[in-house]
């Protein structure tokens, strides 16, 4: 008969049922004052996701929602960055651990904030690639477990969640986070987005994890010294995509150089630039967004003050 933890006569005194017990209750308390818990997702890198989470992120904040952004990308996190709040000191309290303030009011915690800016990347050592892959996870699943039982956010509408590349993560968040409020989708026009795309939505319909929506990246490009929009790829197939799948085409954003370098300043585009074409196709996403997120939350729950 194999043994459980039930039979075992003890774990040497640290009670380790007991400390997930309450990592789990003090997860789920954290997540009460937020209203929706929104995850940018692809399967791929360099799409855009961590791009679009600010800027809607921004976007929705400017409309006058408390939105935070959780930076789970461990080794690449970028949001600090894009957001210009790099450097700053999170302040923890008995409480927890407070975000830090980025423009528009918006809420961030990020791995970024807790490294040393030397560098470093995070390497889980293990005696084998396949073991470091396995540490790796498991690694990844505890730090996100706890930047979300840990965070004191406070009264959120939104909280938008920056993943890193990789289908894997899907199953991971659904496994931390089960009242996840549902993930927004990020696609470019290229076959190879589309083919990981795929696998990811597969993924959340066979983990029964609420798709918000498709958003189709880089889809056009706006060229600034002729004000037009031009095609660059063969845009157009994200919303073929999401007919397939049964889910809401949420809309495109053009290539805009612009958008790259706000970026790299930390001052988020739609900030800056809210009233250009690229600009403008953030806001009406961003108000879809929110219209559907504050719709559904009526009818009164125990979240949100606001
Ligand atoms: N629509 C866009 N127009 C111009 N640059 C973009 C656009 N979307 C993303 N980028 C840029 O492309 C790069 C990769 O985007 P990023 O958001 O980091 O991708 P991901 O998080 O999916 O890996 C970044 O430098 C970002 O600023
Ligand atoms: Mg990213």
């Amino acid at each position: 008969m194999p043994k459980t933890y039930k039979d075992l006569p003890g774990d040497g005194g640290s009670d380790i049922i007991g400390q997930v017990t309450a990592q789990v209750e003090r997860l789920q308390a954290r997540m009460r004052t937020i209203r929706a818990q929104v995850a940018v997702v692809s399967g791929k890198g360099g799409v855009g996701k961590s791009a679009i989470t600010v800027n809607l992120a921004t976007a929705v904040a400017l409309e006058g929602a408390a939105a935070g952004i959780l930076d789970a990308d461990l080794n690449g996190p970028c949001i600090a960055k894009m957001t210009g709040v790099r450097g700053q000191r999170l302040a923890i309290t008995a409480e927890g651990v407070h975000p830090v303030q980025g423009p528009a009011g918006l809420r961030i915690m990020s791995m970024d904030l807790l490294l040393p800016h030397d560098d470093t990347p995070v390497i889980w050592q293990a005696p084998t690639q396949a073991e470091s892959y396995v540490w790796r996870s498991s690694m990844e699943a505890t730090a996100l477990r706890e930047f979300l039982s840990d965070t004191v956010w406070g009264a959120l509408d939104i909280l938008f969640l920056d993943l890193p590349p990789g289908t894997d993560r899907i199953a991971t968040l659904a496994g931390i986070l089960p009242g996840l409020t549902g993930m927004l989708v990020v696609t470019i026009p290229a076959e190879v987005s589309h083919l990981v795309v795929r696998k990811s939505l597969a993924l959340a319909r066979d983990l029964k994890v609420p798709v918000l929506g498709l958003i189709e990246n880089m889809a056009g490009y706006y060229c600034q010294a002729c004000q037009t929009l031009g095609e660059l790829f063969r845009a157009g197939q994200g919303e073929a995509l999401a007919g397939d799948f049964g889910i809401p085409f949420l809309g495109q954003i053009p290539f805009d150089p612009r958008l790259a370098r706000s970026g790299d300043s930390g001052i988020p585009f739609v900030a800056q630039h809210g009233e250009t074409p690229v600009g403008q196709a953030f806001r009406v996403i961003a108000r879809g967004l929110m219209a559907h997120l504050m719709n559904e939350d009526e009818g009164g729950t125990e979240r949100g003050t606001r």
